[in-house]
């Protein structure tokens, strides 16, 4: 499913080694978790590495957006564009779609002063789930059908809980990245996600456990999920005092010795290294 990055690309402060495949990863997750957090460090992090980062707030909430350095008035959400809405979307459903990834960054999105892009998604008013109203539309055809091309990663990050998922926002994406806290709520809502992601064609589930304070704490966890759970990986992210507030995000790249660094390091390897298998 994932298309194939071929070259080297000179992007960002690294250099990245070919070949690569283009990442689709779309996080989910119980409500206050650490999604929006994660989805800011990684796309930090895989930027960093050389790739073509593109984050997607399909949060109302636009949590993302505001993590990455953006106020409310700097950003028009996808749904607030009238001019792409009525261009790309016709009576009879979407017209002359260009799932082309710089295309829609331009006309709708923003880029991060790391040169991370930014498509905000905001408000659909859904009464239900079977909205079927141009932005709805729109926003499921974007996330379903823009390429991912050479050197070029995109990261969803969504609303807590399942019901975007029943609506079908997940589908057309490779890896489902669910985030938990280390308890057994979290933890049930994380493997529903990745279940529901399955029945969308999510080929590759993976599970980040978020503030994690001990060794404890994270094997008590792997207790909780037992053997018979839906993930490929399971990774660890420590609690870390920095990020406590939710009103910045640290510069892993000046504490790369800390072990949030390490850990996100570590995933970005493992998601690079898988996705070039
Ligand atoms: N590893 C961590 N250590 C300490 N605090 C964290 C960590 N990860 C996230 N947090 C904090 O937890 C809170 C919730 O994080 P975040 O907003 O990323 O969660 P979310 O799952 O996106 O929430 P929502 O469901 O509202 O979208 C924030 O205050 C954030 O700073
Ligand atoms: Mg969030």
């Amino acid at each position: 499913m994932a298309s194939e990055i071929r070259r080297p690309v000179q992007q960002g402060r690294r250099r990245v080694q070919g070949p690569l495949p283009g990442l689709r990863v779309v996080i989910t997750g119980k409500g206050g978790v650490g999604k929006t957090t994660f989805t800011a460090l990684l796309a930090g992090e895989l930027r960093q590495r050389g790739l073509s980062v593109l984050a997607i707030d399909a949060d109302p909430q636009e949590d993302l957006a505001h993590l990455l350095g953006f106020s409310r008035d700097e950003i028009t959400p996808v749904t607030k564009n009238r001019r792409y809405i009525e261009e790309k979307v016709g009576s009879g459903g979407i017209i002359n779609l260009n799932p082309d990834l710089s295309d829609i960054v331009t006309r709708c999105g923003t880029r991060t002063a790391a040169g991370i892009g930014l498509l905000v998604m905001g408000t659909v008013n859904s009464a239900g789930g079977g909205c079927l109203c141009p932005e709805n539309t729109l926003i499921k055809s974007i996330v379903r059908q823009v390429s991912v091309r050479e050197g070029e990663a995109i990261l969803m990050d969504t609303p807590a809980g399942l019901e975007h998922l029943g609506r079908g926002l997940g589908r057309g994406f490779s890896d489902i990245i669910a985030v938990s806290e280390p308890t057994a709520q979290a933890l049930r809502t994380a493997c529903r996600t990745a279940e529901l992601a399955g029945e969308l064609g999510v080929q590759t589930k993976m599970l980040v456990i978020n503030k994690i304070r001990n060794d404890e704490e994270f094997r008590a966890s792997r207790e909780i999920l037992g053997d018979d759970h839906p993930f490929s990986e399971v990774f660890r992210l420590p609690y870390d005092e920095s990020l406590r507030g939710g009103t910045g995000l640290p510069d892993l790249s000046l504490t790369e010795k800390s072990s949030l660094a390490e850990a996100i390091s570590g995933i970005a390897t493992l998601l690079m290294k898988k996705d070039g298998e």
